[in-house]
């Protein structure tokens, strides 16, 4: 049984790659911060190999009882998915300092700590993916965001050559527009979050926004299929990044 580890893995396309992991066999931990989702998420997975963490990934206390509970439940890790994140609308004028430590303690240090904690217990040929963003999409407002996911990407080339002897790969999926819980943006009201799901229709060179579950077999793919690639990052966008237009 192949055993999995996915931050962020409450809803949305963390939820869709746990729900690929568990339709393949495999016994999961997975984690996020809100209390309720928490809670739903378990209610969605009762019965199924999941175990859902309370797991705040801007906490270095946090991820390392991470640590320790995935070395009690799994002993070893085989996938590790680094699918947390989050983003909010701010425009440079209201960006504060505080606003912008914490993108970059859960987007950036977080990612970077928790993969640090699990490494040792990443067993020999396993991997590791991260969700990153589409390239080179520039979103008024999201500057901070923005700034902590192409820092993730950054290290991410770094650990796929550290990991090598390990014969572990690192790569990454890049989304674009998905359609998810939150749309990937915190705090929109039901009316912006429409509004953006209806941007993303009409700029995605497809002509709509993806689902989650087409991230999370791209995802799956990364960590499972694609035995002999690492450093990758493959964008699951429609084309959005891809040079086709906006
Ligand atoms: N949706 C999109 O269109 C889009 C596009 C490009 C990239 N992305 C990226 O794709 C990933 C998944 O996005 P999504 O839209 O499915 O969901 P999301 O609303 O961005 O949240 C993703 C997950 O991260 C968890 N999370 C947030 N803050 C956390 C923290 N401090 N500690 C631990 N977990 C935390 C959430 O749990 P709780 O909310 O329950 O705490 C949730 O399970 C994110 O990294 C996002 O930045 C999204």
């Amino acid at each position: 049984m192949k055993k999995a580890v996915v931050t962020g893995g409450t809803h949305g396309m963390g939820l869709a790659i746990v729900r690929e992991l568990l339709a393949r066999g495999a016994e999961v931990v997975l984690t996020g911060r809100n209390e309720r989702n928490i809670e739903e998420a378990r209610t969605a997975l009762k019965g199924e190999a999941a175990h859902v963490v309370r797991s705040d990934a801007g906490s270095m206390a946090d991820i390392a009882a991470l640590g320790d509970f995935v070395g009690e439940k799994l002993g070893s890790v085989d996938h590790l998915f680094i699918n947390h994140g989050m983003a909010r609308f701010t425009e440079l004028a209201d960006v504060t300092e505080q606003e912008w430590d914490r993108h970059f303690a859960v987007n950036t240090k977080g990612s970077f700590f928790t993969v640090q904690r699990l490494a040792p217990l990443l067993n020999e040929g396993g991997s590791v993916v991260f969700t990153t963003v589409a390239n080179d999409v520039v979103f008024p407002g999201l500057s901070a965001y923005s700034a902590s996911k192409e820092a993730m990407r950054a290290f991410a080339h770094v650990l796929a050559v550290e990991l090598l002897p390990k014969k572990i790969r690192v790569n990454s999926v890049a989304p674009g527009y998905i359609k998810t819980p939150t749309m990937g943006v915190a705090d929109l009201s039901e009316e912006q979050r429409r509004e953006f799901e209806r941007q993303g229709d009409e700029s995605t060179p497809l002509r709509r926004i993806g689902t989650v579950e087409e991230v999370a077999k791209a995802a799956l793919f990364l960590a499972e299929d694609a035995t002999f690639s690492t450093n990758v990052e493959l964008a699951v966008d429609g084309g959005f990044a891809q040079g086709l237009g906006h």
